[in-house]
């Protein structure tokens, strides 16, 4: 149904059961043809460029991206090559010789884990970790949390990159409102997978997120939706913050009022131009994130149908982290004994062309619009 989509992509890799597709997700068509159209207006207009792209490509992108997301002002958006620089932007805006509370989980993505790890490395820096699991307390537990410690900083991520758990990233942002001064959703395994709808989240929450997994544009291409009227200073500040109005320039630094406020400075806008030609795509096709949420789990159930059959002694419902397959992220996630013996079956399997991808032991499988109807696991047979 939807494969002729990635034609090039399925061509160039043949005979390949790809289950990386959390990883990284094939790349439409649509997205080689975006690449040259960024040559030829990089061609044609140069140095004019930069006008063009943030006059008319910037906001198609923020349009697009806020349609999906349920964001009021497509101009509270803002781009960067990679979330961890919105991160360390973030961080920027507590002064580091005051105190500062962190109330985080213990499944963060690396680029947030390891910044807060060295910044916690300052005395002033209280970084609590709540784990996930149980999950069925996460949230109480994460709640209580909160009141108890009274975070300025609040990060969380709303899929859970080492098990596809899916947190109610509405009602953790709404414990924290008005408690902390800064709460962050980490988007990144969310966005164009799990329906989500920011204006039902609480209005002062950032949300972080990136084109290289379910937006399928990439990488090169992250986006940081930041809430309308925030008065923060970021120190790490690029000059990319000056193409808008500054609101109280006063001799210092003056920022924008709305997403360029955490801008920084020269990228590479081509992943910009195929994250546009996706989700454009995506549109005319009416293939909406509820549709392909869809799609996605009625592939689930297929896998899950066909390991039943395998019995594998290791990839088995016994292994596999999950709370409820209907809100589920896009991978499954199979937590084995030991690193090892994951590696060990990543690579059988990688030898047998079922490619997956592995975290610490919990080896993940995850799915893709180009998977079709029920799977062959024939392959995992006495592996
Ligand atoms: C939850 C999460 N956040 C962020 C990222 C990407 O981080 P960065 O753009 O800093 O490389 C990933 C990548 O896998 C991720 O899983």
């Amino acid at each position: 149904m939807y494969q002729e989509l990635y034609s090039r992509f399925l061509a160039a890799r043949p005979g390949i059961q790809h289950f990386a597709c959390h990883s990284h997700h094939y790349w439409p068509d649509v997205t080689r043809e975006a690449m040259l159209e960024y040559w030829d207006d990089s061609a044609k207009k140069v140095d004019d460029k930069w006008g063009y792209l943030f006059s008319e490509k910037v906001p198609q992108a923020q349009r697009l991206i806020a349609k999906n997301l349920g964001v009021d002002d497509p101009e509270r958006i803002v781009f960067a090559p990679s979330t961890h620089e919105f991160v360390c932007r973030l961080l920027s805006c507590f002064d580091p010789s005051e105190p500062l509370k962190v109330l985080t989980t213990d499944s963060e993505f690396y680029s947030f884990d390891r910044q807060i790890n060295r910044f916690s490395e300052n005395p002033k820096v209280q970084t609590t970790k709540i784990p996930v699991e149980p999950f069925e307390t996460f949230h109480e537990r994460f709640e209580a949390a909160i009141k108890e410690i009274q975070p300025q900083l609040v990060f969380f991520s709303h899929v859970f990159f080492n098990s596809g758990l899916v947190c109610d990233a509405r009602r953790l942002s709404a414990a924290a409102a008005g408690l902390a001064r800064m709460t962050v959703v980490d988007g990144y395994h969310g966005f164009m997978a799990v329906p989500t709808d920011l204006s039902t989240f609480d209005s002062k929450v950032f949300y972080l997120a990136g084109s290289y997994k379910y937006a399928q544009g990439g990488e090169g291409c992250c986006f940081l939706v930041v809430p309308s009227d925030c008065q923060e200073r970021p120190l790490y500040t690029g000059w990319f913050a000056e193409l808008a109005d500054l609101d109280r320039y006063s001799g210092g630094v003056g920022y924008p009022r709305k997403g360029l406020r955490f801008a920084g400075s020269t990228m590479d806008l081509s992943p910009l131009y195929r994250l546009i030609a996706v989700l454009e795509l995506f549109q005319s096709k009416g293939l909406s994130v509820e549709r392909i949420h869809a799609h996605i789990q009625k592939q689930q159930g297929l896998f899950l149908k066909a390991l039943a059959e395998i019995q594998h002694p290791l990839l088995n419902e016994k292994n596999l982290i999950v709370n409820d397959l209907s809100k589920h992220g896009h991978f499954l996630t199979f937590r084995l004994s030991s690193v090892e013996i994951t590696e060990s079956l990543q690579g059988r399997l990688h030898q047998k062309n079922i490619h997956t991808d592995s975290r610490r032991e919990r080896l993940r499988f995850g799915f893709g619009l180009y998977h079709e109807g029920p799977y062959d696991l024939s392959a995992l047979k006495g592996l």
